[in-house]
């Protein structure tokens, strides 16, 4: 049986309508993609970021040290630094080491610990300075409260 003309004609327009619509909507994404990218370079502009990029940052140099601190790891500057940061801070963060004050003795037991259960490698040579690092720069204190700031260089906060 023939289908009737009425409806093969309404078919075409169905297309038709469909096409359209395809087209309405990348058309709307398309000025949807030029809208948003220029919006986004207008917030890029702003002075406060322009400001922002021109603060000097550590990128460069990543064993920057600023006030006696190695900025990336917040280790202290002493001899043997860059062994610590070298063996030290490759498993987790320096925090750890930092946050930690002990005694020769229970430096080294914690490096032996590390090399039984947690794959620490032989440190050699190293192990005396990085011993001496650590004992000299986190040592135990027994006080109570933070020993008085000295030395403190003060400077004015720029806006
Ligand atoms: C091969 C990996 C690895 C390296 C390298 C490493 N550690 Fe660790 N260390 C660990 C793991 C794992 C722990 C346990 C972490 C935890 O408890 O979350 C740990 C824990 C510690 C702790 C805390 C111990 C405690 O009693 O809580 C200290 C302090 C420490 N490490 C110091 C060091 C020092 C100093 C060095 C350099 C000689 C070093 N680590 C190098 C893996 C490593």
């Amino acid at each position: 049986m023939k289908e009737p003309t009425y409806w093969k004609r309404s078919r075409g327009a169905y297309r038709i309508l469909i096409i359209i619509s395809a087209l309405m909507v990348i058309i709307s994404v398309a000025a949807l993609f030029f809208f948003t990218d220029d919006t986004g370079t207008e917030e890029d502009n702003t002075p406060s970021n322009k400001e922002y990029t021109t603060i000097p940052t550590t990128n460069d140099d990543p064993n920057t040290i600023i006030d006696g601190i190695h900025v990336r790891t917040g280790l202290v500057e002493a001899e043997g630094l860059m062994a610590v940061v070298t063996n030290c801070t490759t498993c987790h963060s320096a925090q750890l080491v930092i946050q930690n004050r002990m005694d020769r003795d229970r430096w080294i037991a914690t490096i032996r610990w590390m090399q039984k259960t947690q794959n620490l490698w032989g440190l050699g040579d190293n192990e005396a300075v990085i011993v001496n690092y650590l004992v000299t720069n986190y040592p135990p204190i027994n006080k109570g409260r933070r020993q008085a700031l000295s030395q403190v260089e003060w400077y004015e906060l720029k806006e």
